[in-house]
């Protein structure tokens, strides 16, 4: 039995949480070796909140406003939120539909141990509507990436991307959901890499690390 430590995770959130819902089931379903010990929203109204607690797992919504104004507040709401994650004992920080740009007061105290997903295939269309980004771009090719989160928006170091075809008759819809599939398969790929002790990063690279030998099926 190969020694694949079993992750906590807290999962930080905005909206309506289907990839923290692909993570829920993965764990649940013995996917991904990890747990979900917390979940975070920085807004009171997140449908991922209600997934989060449907499976009995801590919620909390920690409103930036509460501590004054952005970005001045960011200090101060991101060590409430370190807080918290550190009461979970969390060894790993996903950060699933998360709206906001995370500072130096989470990545200093989860170094290496934040990570995030992307709708595009990064470094292109980094931001907000991504996918729109694409459309109007013209590319025939789209996708999404997981990367640890540095302070740029959306530059770190990249673990997994995945593409699909944009269709001509696309719209921003369609090929949102259909980049949704892919964020749901390879956010919980990328966790559990993490989990299994695969990810070594090199600079800008993160060097995949070959599945140990006799490993059961370590289904990645
Ligand atoms: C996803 O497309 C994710 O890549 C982006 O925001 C969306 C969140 O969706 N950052 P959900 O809340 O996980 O359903």
């Amino acid at each position: 039995m190969p020694d694949v430590k079993r992750l906590s995770l807290g999962v930080l959130v905005s909206g309506r949480g289907t990839n923290l819902q692909a993570i829920l089931d993965g764990c649940e379903k013995g996917e991904i070796p990890a747990s979900v010990k917390v979940v975070i929203s920085n807004r009171p109204r997140a449908m991922a909140l209600e997934r989060a607690r449907r499976k009995n797992v801590p919620a909390y919504c920690i409103r930036p406003k509460d501590y004054g104004k952005w970005p001045e507040c960011r200090p101060l709401y991101e060590k409430e939120v370190v807080k918290v994650l550190r009461s979970y004992c969390v060894d790993l920080v996903v950060l699933a539909g998360y709206d906001r740009l995370v500072g130096p007061d989470i990545l200093d105290a989860f170094p290496n141990r934040v990570i995030n997903i992307h709708p595009a295939l990064l470094p292109s269309f980094p931001g907000l509507n991504a996918q729109k980004q694409a459309l109007d771009y013209g590319v025939k090719v789209a996708g999404a990436t997981v990367f640890f989160v540095d302070l740029s928006v959306d530059g770190g170091p990249i673990i997994i991307q995945e593409s699909c075809k944009v269709h001509e008759d696309d719209t921003v819809e369609t090929l949102s959901q259909r980049i949704l599939e892919i964020e749901h398969k390879i956010l919980p790929q990328a966790i559990t890499l993490i989990a299994q002790g695969r990810t070594k990063i090199e600079g800008r690279r993160v060097r995949i690390l070959p599945e140990p030998k006799n490993s059961p099926k370590n289904e990645v």
